[in-house]
Formats: C-alpha cells, sequence, structure tokens
C-alpha cells in the first residue's frame, strides 16, 4: 500500500509505482490518497503530469492544524488498512500523512517502507524534522538518497540492516520529465504575463517559498519580501505562489511589496512548469527540500533561504548555498552568481535515473525474506 498527502510526495511516488510494475515478477500496489493536498495546482495537475494513476483511495482529509490533520488521517487510514491487509506500506518523504500513516501501520504490525529516510536538518522546530524522526525510528525498511543519511540513523540507533541506500527517487521523475518540461514563455503567457519580462541578457530568477518559519510571521515575510525587490530590480523573478504564501501576503496586507514588472506572480505551477522554470533559469530562491536537490541535479545555482537543510550533499556537492533570512547574505549571493561565480556542482551519487528500479529489486528481496 503506497501513500502519498502532499505536493512533494507526488514526484517521488511516480517512479517508484512505475517500478513495482515493471519489476519481474511485479509488485502489485494500491495507491492511497490521503488528500492533505487537494486543489487543482498543489494535486491533481502534478498527477496528470507525472503520469500518477487515480489513486484507488482518496481519504480526502483536506487542511487543518497538524494535530487534526495527523489525526483525521490516522482515523480514516486505519479502515483502510484493515481492508486491505497489504504486505507493507510504504511512505515517502516528511509530510504529516507521511508520519500519520506509518503510526497506523506500525502499531497494528503491518511493516513499514519508508523512501527518503535519514534526512536531519537537525531544527526540531521543524514540523517535518519531528516527522522524518519519528517515521525513521518505527520504519522496517529504510531507503536513502544520500550516505550521510546513514550516520543520522545510526546516531538515533537503527540497525544498519534496515537501511539500503538506493539513490534519489525525486531525480528519477526529474530524469524522466525534463525532455518534457514547458517553456517558460508558454507559462508566462497560459497566465497573461509577456515572455518580455524574463528577455533580459541575464536571464530570470525563480523564487518559492512556503516555509512557516519564512511566511507564517508579517515581519519575517516584509523583510524576505523587500529582499526579493530588491534582487528583482536587477533580475526579474517569477514567483510562484504558495497558498500559504498567498493567503498570507493578502492577510498581512503586503501585496505593495511586489512589483508586477519585475515581478510575475504564477500560482501553484504543475510539475512540468515548474521543470520548464528551473531549467533555464539563471538562480533559485527557494525555502524548498525538493527544488535544492532538484537544482543540484539541473546545475542551477540555488540560494536556500533557511538556516539550515537536511539535503547536506546539495550544498556540499551541489548547487546549492544556504543564505539563510540575512538581507546581507541574499544579496551577496545573487551577486556572486550574476558574476558568474556562483557553484557549479556536481551531481551526487546514485542520483541517476533509477533509484525506484533499485527500490523495487531490494523490496521484492526483503519481502520475500520474510519481513521484517
Ligand atoms: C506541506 C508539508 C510540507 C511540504 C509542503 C509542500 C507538512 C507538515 N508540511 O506543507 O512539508 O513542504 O506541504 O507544499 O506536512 N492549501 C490549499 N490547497 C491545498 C493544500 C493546502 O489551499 O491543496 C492551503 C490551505 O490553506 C492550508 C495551507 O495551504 O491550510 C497549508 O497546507 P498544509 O498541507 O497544512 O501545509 P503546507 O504548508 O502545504
Amino acid at each position: 500500500m503506497c501513500v502519498v498527502g502532499a505536493r512533494p510526495n507526488f514526484m517521488k511516488m511516480a517512479p517508484i509505482l512505475r517500478a513495482l510494475a515493471a519489476h519481474q515478477p511485479p509488485l502489485a500496489a494500491l495507491l492511497v490518497h490521503t488528500g492533505q493536498h487537494y486543489d487543482q495546482g498543489m494535486s491533481h495537475q502534478l498527477f496528470e503530469d507525472l503520469g500518477l494513476p487515480r489513486p484507488d483511495l482518496n481519504l480526502e482529509v483536506g487542511s487543518g492544524s497538524h494535530a487534526v490533520q495527523t489525526a483525521e488521517v490516522m482515523r480514516r487510514f486505519e479502515p483502510a488498512l484493515d481492508a486491505h491487509q497489504p504486505a507493507c506500506v510504504l511512505v515517502v518523504g516528511d509530510v504529516n500523512s507521511t508520519l500519520a500513516c506509518t503510526l497506523v501501520a506500525v502499531k497494528k504490525g503491518v511493516p513499514v517502507v519508508h523512501v527518503e529516510a535519514g534526512l536531519r536538518s537537525y531544527d526540531r522546530k521543524m514540523p517535518e524534522e519531528i516527522n522524518r524522526v519519528l517515521t525513521d525510528q518505527v520504519a522496517d525498511r529504510l531507503y536513502t538518497t544520500e550516505r550521510s543519511a546513514l550516520d543520522n540513523l545510526l546516531r538515533e540507533g537503527i540497525a544498519p540492516e534496515r537501511v539500503c541506500f538506493a539513490g534519489n527517487v525525486m531525480i528519477d521523475s526529474l530524469v524522466d520529465n525534463r525532455p518534457h518540461a514547458r517553456p517558460i514563455a508558454d507559462t508566462l503567457r497560459a497566465h497573461g504575463i509577456d515572455p518580455a519580462l524574463i528577455a533580459q541578457p541575464q536571464g530570470y530568477g525563480v523564487v518559492t517559498l512556503h516555509r512557516p518559519s519564512n511566511v507564517d510571521d508579517a515581519e519575517t515575510l516584509r523583510g524576505l519580501l523587500g529582499v526579493l525587490g530588491e534582487v528583482a530590480a536587477q533580475l526579474p523573478l517569477v514567483f510562484a505562489l504558495h497558498p500559504r504564501t498567498r493567503n498570507n501576503i493578502e492577510r498581512f496586507g503586503l501585496g505593495g511589496l511586489i512589483d508586477p514588472q519585475r515581478m510575475a506572480l504564477l500560482p501553484p505551477q504543475g510539475y512540468l512548469e515548474m521543470l520548464g522554470l528551473l531549467r533555464d533559469a539563471t538562480l533559485v530562491l527557494t525555502d524548498s527540500g525538493g527544488l535544492q536537490e532538484e537544482t543540484t541535479a539541473l546545475g542551477v545555482p540555488c540560494l536556500t533561504l533557511r538556516e539550515n537543510t537536511e539535503r547536506p550533499i546539495t550544498a556540499e556537492q551541489g548547487t546549492n548555498t544556504l543564505v539563510g533570512r540575512d538581507a546581507q547574505a541574499i544579496r551577496n549571493g545573487v551577486a556572486e552568481i550574476l558574476r558568474g561565480d556562483g557553484k557549479r556542482g556536481r551531481v551526487p551519487e546514485l542520483w541517476d535515473g533509477h533509484a525506484a528500479d533499485r527500490i523495487a529489486a531490494d523490496l521484492w528481496q526483503w519481502l520475500g525474506a520474510g519481513a521484517p
């Protein structure tokens, strides 16, 4: 039983489902969508872009506080698990749905498989960090994306036999879909924006922001929009707005800080649109986990507006630089890239488009050996 809930889960699950089906013999999978994300832009469009099948079950939990959302997923997932009696529950990433379904399964004695295990920001104020630590603690089979993840898991007392370094399934999706990325000019035109905005000698930058620590506090968000305005004066920006961020800009009355002549605001983008925006960008400014990895795989310089990252390989080997929320650090990072001194990086080990095949092969063996 394969579980997805929120946007960053979908690009991880698509290659896994394909690899399970292509495995000889095939591994049968049932897809459960918890409904944590439910909009056309946050969910349906991505299913379509990624060729994900319609979920066999949709729990339709929707939005809520962490407690309400997590509890509601648990309450609705339990009868589904009872009805289908899967050999294991496979969860990906670090969203509330990941932890909620893990808790239900493990307490019923159903083995849990966690894809993207062992990533740690060591910042327990991040809800995702709590989800990661707790999921890994009780999962039976753990697939990691980078070698440092094993060290994190060992530190938490997890037996190394439970861990398998499989590579990065998110990059499987990127490799599969790169040829189909939608040109940015088409995306802008589709939203009534003249592509002349980005036809500048220095190109354009892409922005995404949605972490509660960056967008839920009015003064923090005001400060970030102020610096982005300065950056936009030098380099036109395309800002794909998460609903949390859009709501907060409205609620805090910060819309005036955005100059539409220099910063194109877009609604949440489909996977192929986002890939098109990223692929040709001069730089990316983001607080997303996934974008840190995707820019590393694409070789595009990325400035991460966070103090820490749970994906250290993107900074050590890839194109990622942590700049936090400090205005001067952001300005310096942008200036460096515009001078042509941005990180070039290299693609990390096993980010090769075949991570899901390795997971399917290992899972078959593991289940066959009477897991866990
Ligand atoms: C969640 C994940 C985060 C991930 C992010 C990607 C957790 C704890 N957080 O955060 O790790 O990086 O997804 O987007 O699981 N909303 C909509 N339409 C939707 C979904 C949400 O408008 O389809 C709005 C609602 O106002 C909701 C808010 O976005 O309250 C936040 O959604 P939620 O799923 O609670 O958290 P995210 O910030 O999206």
